[in-house]
């Protein structure tokens, strides 16, 4: 067991939740709080047993919420915070664990900090974000001390830091080596700075003491400026973690930073393979790569090229953290876009019989479509497609909500095959039906999750299919998955497998043993999940 590690997020199965798409409750066409409360029963009934619901916390919405104007109350367009207290209530019943986005690098422009920060009488949350010493100075510089600025935005004769969109000002966590003719980059040990630090723990023990189980954080690594190889946001980072195993050892630090090996020592307990970053190539190679995707039925992927580096990061870091492997997110194009939805069954079948920990993407386990050309929503732009409302059935806004059309959020896909939940629910063959039954799988075979063995019997620079091996000291499960449209035959030697005990799913695959070998044969976009002996 990994220390100070929660044992429930050894068998947790993610779903990831966006609030204004997900369910709107009260039919003012938005997605809200009372609304997830009222899917718990569903995302049970799948069997999900933790959430991450993206910010839904008070904000102007430039950035669909991670641009905050108060940490410490839900939006209002969401609901109160007692829905949010009663949200942890009823999760907790169903034993379902939910954690919020900490967005913790910056606030919105409208945040009250900001508001005061902005001023030119020196106040109390002057040094809460960074500015420039005058309205012509910007933070560009040669060295590694190098920052966006926003000029001309307020009256304080200075520039601010932004960390992503200009309305994003960063808040100041100080320069891990500030340039000493500088006088505005503050050292990460100055007062105004652990106040800043301050701020940020309270909030966090506010959302815990209130039920919260722990928190994806929002751009990770992006705290301390200048920080080249991240050793003061890593120890920002692990004083976070120690107050979370001392008063909270039952919570969860959940990284967007994309880099486990640098995350781990940053106390986090779960980082993503994610769309961007070191691992980015990797990750984008499964299902984001157009057909040159492993999961293309083009069969022109490599699966090397994936299983190469999630294997030697997970060796790394599995003595202390687990790494994430994401459906998708509200950052990236669905698989469903990429990929045909034929083949979104054999991508999730994976990314639920690894050794990760799955997130699943709202709408990805009935194979929602990315939505192209959609006009930008909340500063989503190309994102947007990603975002629109969950389809809960057939007919107006897809049971989403029962808002006027015009009045939704964001439109529904009303194309004739469009994916619901309700009807997928009556097909056991659906695609919904079959992600439930392997999450079933997962949970009642240890060896098919994080604490099993993961052992590729066949994974081949540039050849298909992918056969792997999951197994623990009682159990062994053979996985054989063929994303291409042409058949495959692969014959594996000596693996001391004796015999099928059990066809769990097959959709195409024919196994002939004969003495020490097993010949595997798999049908074009196939796969199969089989116990052995
Ligand atoms: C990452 C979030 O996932 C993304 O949606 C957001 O726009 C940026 N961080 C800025 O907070
Ligand atoms: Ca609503």
């Amino acid at each position: 067991m990994k220390s100070n590690m929660p044992e429930w997020v050894k068998d947790a199965i993610f779903y990831q939740v966006y609030p204004q798409s997900f369910y709107d409750a009260n039919n003012d066409g938005i997605g809200d709080i009372p609304g997830i409360t009222a899917k718990l029963d569903y995302l049970k009934s799948m069997g999900f047993n933790a959430i991450w619901i993206n910010p839904c916390f008070e904000s102007p919405f430039q950035d669909a919420g991670y641009d905050i104007s108060d940490f410490y109350k839900v939006a209002p367009r969401y609901g109160t915070n007692d829905n949010l207290r009663e949200l942890f209530r009823e999760a907790k019943k169903k034993h379902i664990r939910v954690c919020l986005d900490l967005v913790a690098g910056h606030t919105s422009v409208e945040h009250p900090w900001f508001k005061q920060s902005s001023k030119p009488k020196p106040n109390q949350y002057s040094n809460y974000y960074i500015w420039t010493d005058n309205a012509w100075e910007s933070g560009v510089s040669q060295d590694k001390n190098s920052v966006n600025t926003v000029s001309g935005f307020a009256e304080r004769n200075g520039n601010f830091v932004s960390n992503f969109f200009y309305f994003q000002p960063a808040l100041n966590y100080g320069f891990a080596k500030p340039d000493p003719k500088k006088s505005w980059q503050l050292p990460v040990d100055h007062e105004d700075v652990k106040a800043v630090r301050e701020e940020m723990k309270n909030i966090i023990r506010f959302w815990l003491n209130m039920g919260a189980s722990g928190f994806r954080v929002d751009m990770a690594s992006s705290l301390v400026k200048g920080d080249t190889h991240f050793d003061a946001t890593i120890n920002f980072w692990r004083e976070v973690r120690e107050m979370i195993d001392a008063d909270y050892p039952e919570t969860i630090l959940i990284s967007e930073w994309g880099d486990p090996e640098i995350s781990v020592q940053a106390g986090f307990h779960i980082d993503f393979f994610l769309h961007f970053g070191k691992h980015g190539d990797a990750y984008l190679s499964l299902c984001r790569k157009g057909d040159l995707s492993f999961f293309h039925p083009d069969g022109k992927g490599d699966i090397t090229y994936f299983l190469d580096d999630f294997i030697r990061q997970f060796h790394k870091v599995k003595e202390f953290a687990y790494i994430g492997l994401p459906s998708g997110n509200h950052d990236m194009k669905r698989m469903h876009s990429d990929i045909p939805y034929k083949n979104v069954e054999l991508a999730l079948a994976f990314i639920l019989t690894m050794p990760g920990i799955p997130f699943m993407y709202y709408g990805d386990e009935i194979g929602m479509k990315y939505i192209p050309h959609l006009l930008s929503k909340e500063g989503a732009y190309d994102r947007t497609g990603s975002r629109t409302p969950m389809h809960w059935e057939a007919g107006k806004n897809m049971g989403f909500s029962k808002a006027r059309e015009k009045d939704i959020y964001l439109p529904v896909d009303y194309s004739r095959d469009a994916p619901n939940v309700k009807t997928q629910e009556k097909n056991p063959d659906s695609l919904l039906s079959r992600v439930k039954k392997i999450i079933q799988l997962r949970k009642n075979h240890p060896s098919l999750g994080t604490q099993g063995q993961f052992s590729p019997l066949f994974a081949e620079y540039k050849k298909y299919p992918l056969i792997y091996l999951r197994s623990d000291r009682d159990e062994k499960f053979l996985i054989a998955i063929n994303p291409s449209r042409q058949k495959t035959e692969s014959t594996l030697r000596f693996t001391k497998l004796k015999k099928i005990a059990e066809t769990l799913i097959n959709t195409g695959c024919h196994l002939k043993f004969d003495k020490k070998n097993i010949r595997i044969s798999l049908d074009g976009q196939s796969y199969g999940i089989f116990r052995m002996d």
